[in-house]
């Protein structure tokens, strides 16, 4: 264990991390997700623990090991991750929302498997998600840090900074796709950490090292709020 090693900076500090992906049933055998393997909100509930912080951790499925002193929370659907953060945002200090969540879910579920028709293709009807950290915005306590995760392919601060206003967020971190080492399934990141007045480019990184930075980012955060 690291613990040793960090200080306590965030004791006492109440921290939900949101990470991986969701899955969307079609049917009994089908689901619609994304190459989210949960490593970056792993890593930063683990960083956040080491830190001092009381860490609850919900995770879409992973295939990750349960971080020690962590509260994890499992779920799978978007509505159910809806559920775990919106009932527990009330308490906490700072909510970062590293997972993937899917915008759009199948509009209905079949009750027995889709069976291959005569026709060439198969069109499937979606209806969109809740969004949860605009929810969370919308719901924001006094005092409380919001951290959204953005993914973009193109114009990645542009996008990412429309998000921060649009959701009321405090800092977003900001993936580029197109980074070498960065997305997903390895343990590296390249992250832009952007707030309201500032934005810093990271280097290439561990999860684990991207994750202190971005945990120190919100600590002065708090500082400079308080
Ligand atoms: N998010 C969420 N609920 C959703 C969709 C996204 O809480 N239904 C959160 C993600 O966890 C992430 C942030 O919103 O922290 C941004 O997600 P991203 O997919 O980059 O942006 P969107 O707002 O969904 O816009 P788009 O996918 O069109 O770029
Ligand atoms: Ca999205």
């Amino acid at each position: 264990d690291h613990a040793i090693a960090y200080d306590k900076d965030l004791s006492g500090v109440r921290v939900l991390v949101t990470a991986g992906p969701t899955q969307e049933s079609l049917d009994p055998v089908r689901y619609l997700t994304n190459h989210s393997s949960g490593k970056m909100g792993y890593a930063i509930a683990r960083a956040a623990a080491w830190r001092g912080a009381e860490v609850t951790l919900v995770s879409g499925p992973t295939a990750l090991k349960k971080p020690a002193y962590v509260d994890t929370v499992d779920v799978v659907t978007v509505r159910e991750m809806f559920g775990a953060v919106t009932s527990r945002a009330g308490e906490q200090d700072v909510i970062i929302k590293a997972a993937a969540v899917a915008d759009y879910r199948p509009a209905q579920v079949a009750d027995g498997k889709i069976k291959k028709g005569a026709g060439e293709g198969l069109t499937l009807e979606l209806r969109r998600t809740d969004d949860i950290l605009a929810y969370l915005g919308e719901h924001k306590r006094p005092g409380q840090i919001l951290c959204g995760f953005s993914m973009e392919t193109e114009n990645l601060v542009e996008n990412s900074r429309k998000k921060l206003i649009r959701k009321n967020l405090d800092i977003v971190a900001a993936n580029s796709l197109k980074e070498e080492g960065a997305g997903f399934g390895v343990s590296t990141n390249v992250l832009t950490l952007i707030t309201r007045e500032d934005e810093t480019q990271l280097p290439l990184l561990t999860k684990e090292e991207a994750a202190h930075r971005l945990l120190d980012r919100i600590a002065e955060l708090r500082g400079e709020r308080a």
